[in-house]
């Protein structure tokens, strides 16, 4: 089948506003009856004794949320590394080691070299995937599929989204599997998931705000994006779509890292995205922007309605988005993120689904 813009002036807009249809999918293949399904004989996480998580660009970033689910949630240790620095790292695989390999395209050169050099190593090989007939998912022992559907813009949006379902799933499966949660807990989380694509039709409202905010951000050189715990990666993954996408120098930092260095680049031309949810690291991050807004720096903030009030009224801009369970914000924040790079990329002018330079799937090292 011919895919098109569907009426979207670009792919990367399409497969933005696809989301809430394409995550309701993948859950509908995941989530029967209150039950987290795996395809084939599944995952067991009772005795698994860690967990390695390897990737490239925006799944890497997946796979950073992802270990502060396994972690936090399964009590389950977890290492994360970019498919570049484990191959040649060649790092020790000790007995008890699940390896995991996050890839949209499931073709990226080094994903896949990197999926090989655990083979026989690793007790098994699992990968989570887009294309389900692709290299990554034929030299995995199981291959876990997104169901993004085909993903044409080069920078990744809803195949993010659909990564940290799975995930997700994988993470809730394996709290329970590990005595970690309860079954009950389970299926309220779940069913909070089932509710997420109609909260994503409520974030994609923001649209407007989003897009002024934009304006103010295409004429910046520099932006700062910052988050803590769950918020962190997403902080790395807003960067991301904004340099790829716009060309502004775009970086991501731990709020706790401020101190350490990003701070002094801090005056009234850099704008800090901030976001964080009100979580139960709320109080810092909120001091960490008082600390940005002294020195004159312009905070844009994404949060819910109750950080927007608690943040204070010297914030530059707020983009107000649904409270979720903590544990699901990654999926919601990463909605806003994407489109303040659109919108950045379509002030600026720039060519949003071929930006220069970038290639979809990377095949050659
Ligand atoms: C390229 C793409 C990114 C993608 C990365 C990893 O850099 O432009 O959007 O995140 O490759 O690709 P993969 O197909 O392995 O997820």
């Amino acid at each position: 089948t011919r895919i098109d813009k569907a009426g979207y002036k670009h792919f990367m807009a399409k497969e933005i506003a696809e989301q809430p249809t394409v995550l309701a999918g993948a859950l509908a293949s995941y989530v029967k009856d209150g039950t987290i399904h795996l395809p084939g004989e599944g995952v067991d996480f009772s005795k698994m004794q860690r967990l390695t998580l390897v990737a490239c660009g925006t799944a890497f970033y997946a796979c950073l949320t992802a270990k502060y689910w396994f972690e936090q949630l399964a009590r389950l240790p977890v290492e994360v590394d970019i498919a570049s620095e484990f191959r040649y790292r060649t790092p020790p695989i000790p007995a008890g080691t699940t390896a995991l390999f996050v890839s949209q395209s499931g073709e990226t050169a080094d994903t896949l070299a990197a999926l090989r050099y655990c083979a026989g190593k690793a007790d098994r090989i699992l990968s989570v995937v887009n294309v389900a007939e692709s290299s990554i998912a034929r030299d995995s022992d199981l291959a876990l599929p997104i169901y993004a559907g085909v993903e044409v813009g080069v920078a990744s949006t809803k195949a993010f989204t659909c990564q940290l379902n799975v995930l997700l799933l994988l993470a809730l499966k394996a709290a329970v599997d590990r005595g970690e949660m309860t079954r009950d807990r389970q299926v309220e989380l779940l069913t909070a998931l089932n509710a997420l694509p109609g909260i994503f039709n409520v974030a994609l409202d923001r649209d407007a705000v989003i897009r002024k905010a934009a304006r103010r951000i295409a004429e910046a050189r520099d932006v700062l994006f910052l988050g803590r715990g769950l918020m962190y990666p997403l902080a790395l993954e807003g960067a991301l779509k904004l340099k790829e996408i716009s060309y502004i120098h775009a970086e991501a930092y731990a709020s706790g890292e401020l101190k350490h260095g990003p701070i002094a680049l801090i005056d009234k031309t850099v704008p800090v995205v901030v976001m964080a949810p009100r979580d139960s690291l709320f109080d810092k991050t909120v001091s960490n922007m008082h600390e940005v807004m002294a020195r004159g720096g312009k905070v844009l903030l994404i949060s819910d309605a109750a950080g927007a009030a608690e943040a204070g009224a010297d914030v530059w801009q707020t983009i107000v988005l649904p409270e979720v369970p903590e544990v699901l914000s990654p999926l919601l924040y990463a909605l806003p993120a994407q489109l303040l790079a659109y919108h950045t990329a379509i002030a600026k002018g720039t060519d949003v689904d071929q930006p220069r330079n970038l290639a979809k799937s990377v095949t050659v090292e």
